[in-house]
């Protein structure tokens, strides 16, 4: 068992907090390493450190080839010389010899050095993909990189990093992608790139990183080689980039250059540093730039490492949150070239989907501008449009329709009817039974116009008009409705748990659904937070038998079923088929290799990324056939 590893615990989408596990320490990623040069000492990485830096990036071959350094490092280690106990990264020295032409070692050669002086990730020689190479240069690079990688046995001690090339071409990203991942690599950076980032390519950039995470590996760090700039992380997390370097804190000081969230600016041009900047209150602008060049360096250095420390933060804290697509759309407008991003973004948001939650810990916010860029509008919308499509009329509620007084009067209207009822909800129509689930109910607003063409639109097809209700004999409950259309939207068409018969308890404060029993067993309870459903084993049994394996569920092997059974989560290595489609957070069934129901739990990832992780918990189970049945009424 080697001492390397790397967990996913928590996620907001395809973004996410994770621990990656070194000889030297673990690295709370999103991470920052910053590019520690040997030969040039600026800051140092002890003071690094004390900034925020848990590992820092170092370059093999500016080490091998220089006689002291080398000596140094070999005699003592990578770590003794840099003076830094946590996770070292090295290069390979690709990137010089793209830069400067020339590069006297091989590939074995480098990765042998990289490990002899105790590298925690080591990086192999890859071939730099230009972005003005053409297709056959481009593929020639994806091809001679993968030969290398075949080169080098893995290590038990370091990770193994495989740089992803292909250049601008979708196709080789992806080609690369999928090699690299699904080899001996244990670390994937994503290489090529430093050109774009160099020239604000955000959009292109954006393609790269969905093309290379999207058919790759998602259980192995994603890591942007020179994608430092605070300007751009939060985008690249969002899309789910874990590590970055970062030389550009001392590029931009040589050039008198300040980094900020949002952007690079002059040191000639600032009045004062900003309140957050280290250089605040103790520096006048005029006397950092009257310094000597080493001093100005330095202290311009500080500034820089500092935004990239303090924007990363709140990118962690924004992914703990769950609302980094929110912060994200926001730094999209502090430049052209990121909005240029984001509408790339925008055109992505299908496949995204597939990797949002069922809901998050913060409230949706929706913005009239980009309504059709929020995944979770999307999944709604998409639903409503099937909802109504299988009607023939639909009722349209005014917006109050909540209002004392009114309310009751709609529900009653609503019994008596076998029209769909629709609330207006941000320039859309929603199910009124989905009014509790998020985001209907979690939602900031704009205000958007709740005009009714969107509906219209929906219902051309039937030539009709929205109706206006009628009055007859109660046809249908509201309740049993509601728990019905959520079941759909939770699980998809087809799976029948509430018969005619169910009883459901309401709360009698708030009159919300709080359970619902069959043949007095409760079969589901209604969660106070989303809307959405909690199965107990009656329901999940029901779930089961309205199911074809491994729908919904995973299967998991003999090995681990007597643990489900007992109501221990299920771990990614024991589940030997899943659903593709599984929504993380969503209830999902854990079946034994029999694919008999033993328990039901909640899935912390999709059913995209499921096949790839082999660390960590896969569903958490909340009932289990064995377990002790909790009341969860909440
Ligand atoms: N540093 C910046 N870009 C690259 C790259 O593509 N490969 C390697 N090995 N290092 C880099």
């Amino acid at each position: 068992m080697g001492s390397k590893y790397f967990e996913i615990v928590h996620r907001d989408g395809l973004a996410r907090i994770g621990k990656l596990s070194t000889a030297h320490g673990t690295l709370t990623t999103p991470a920052i390493l910053p590019v520690v040069n040997p030969n040039l000492r600026l800051i140092t990485p002890s003071e690094m450190k004390s900034m925020g830096a848990e590992g820092i990036i170092t370059n093999g071959y500016i080490i091998r080839r220089s006689p002291e350094l080398r000596e140094k490092a070999e005699r003592s280690g990578l770590h003794s010389m840099l003076q830094f106990d946590g996770p070292i990264m090295t290069d390979s020295g690709t990137f010089q010899s793209y830069v400067y032409g020339d590069m006297e070692f091989d590939n074995r050669g480098m990765v042998e050095f990289q490990r002899k002086i105790g590298s925690d990730v080591v990086t192999i020689l890859d071939i730099f993909s230009r972005p003005d190479f053409n297709r056959s240069e481009a593929s020639d690079a994806v091809r001679e990189t993968y030969r290398r990688l075949g080169e080098i046995e893995p290590s038990e001690t370091s990770f193994l990093a495989g740089p992803i090339q292909g250049s601008l071409f979708p196709d080789l990203r992806r080609k690369s992608s999928r090699l690299m991942g699904y080899s001996h690599a244990d670390y994937l950076p994503v290489g090529g790139v430093v050109p774009l980032l160099e020239q604000y390519r955000y959009a292109d950039l954006v393609n790269i990183i969905w093309n290379v995470k999207r058919y790759g590996n998602k259980g192995k760090p994603l890591h942007l080689f020179g994608g430092g700039h605070p300007m751009f992380l939060a985008l690249a997390v969002y899309l789910g980039i874990d590590l970055f370097d970062s030389a550009s804190y001392a590029k931009y000081a040589r050039d008198s250059r300040l980094l900020f969230p949002d952007g690079t600016r002059d040191l000639a041009r600032i009045g004062d540093f900003p309140a957050w900047s280290p250089l605040h209150g103790r520096y006048t602008v005029k006397e950092v730039i009257s310094a000597e060049v080493e001093e100005k360096t330095l202290l311009l250095a500080r500034h820089n490492l500092f935004a990239i420390f303090q924007e990363l933060s709140e990118v962690r804290e924004r992914i703990h949150e769950q609302n980094l697509w929110e912060y994200v759309q926001q730094k999209t407008h502090s430049h052209p070239s990121l909005h240029a991003a984001l509408e790339q973004i925008l055109r992505i948001q299908g496949g995204l989907e597939a990797f949002t939650e069922l809901s998050r810990r913060s409230p949706y916010f929706h913005f009239q501008e980009h309504s059709r860029g929020s995944l979770f509008h999307r999944r709604i919308k998409r639903f409503a449009e099937k909802f109504v499509s299988q009607r023939e009329t639909v009722r349209i509620l005014d917006t109050n329709y909540r209002h004392e007084g009114i309310r009751e009067k709609i529900i009653e209207e609503y019994e008596k009817s076998s029209v769909a009822f629709m609330i207006p909800w941000n320039g859309i129509h929603v199910p009124l039974e989905l009014e509790d689930t998020y985001p209907v109910q979690q939602v900031i607003g704009s205000g958007e116009s709740n005009s009714t063409t969107w509906i219209r639109g929906v219902m051309r097809q039937y030539s009709l008009q929205p109706h206006d209700g009628e009055v007859g004999s109660k046809v249908r409950n509201f309740n049993l409705q509601k728990l019905r259309t959520i079941a759909e939207f939770q699980f998809g068409q087809g799976i029948k748990l509430f018969p005619d018969s169910t009883e459901i308890r309401v709360s009698r404060n708030t009159g919300r659904i709080r359970t619902a029993s069959v043949d007095e067993k409760i079969m589901a309870t209604l969660r106070a937070s989303d809307g959405f459903l909690t199965l107990t084993m009656e329901g999940a049994q029901a779930m089961r038998a309205s199911i074809t394996p491994p729908r919904l569920s995973v299967v998991v092997s003999e090995e681990s079923a007597g643990f489900n059974r007992k109501g221990y989560s299920v771990f990614f290595k024991f589940v030997d088929r899943f659903d593709r489609h599984l929504v993380a957070g969503n209830e999902t069934l854990v079946l034994d290799p029999e694919e008999k129901l033993i328990a039901v739990g909640r899935s912390r990832v999709s059913g995209m990324e499921f096949g790839d992780y082999t660390r960590g918990v896969a569903v958490d189970v909340h009932h289990s056939v064995e377990g002790r049945d909790e009341d969860e009424t909440d």
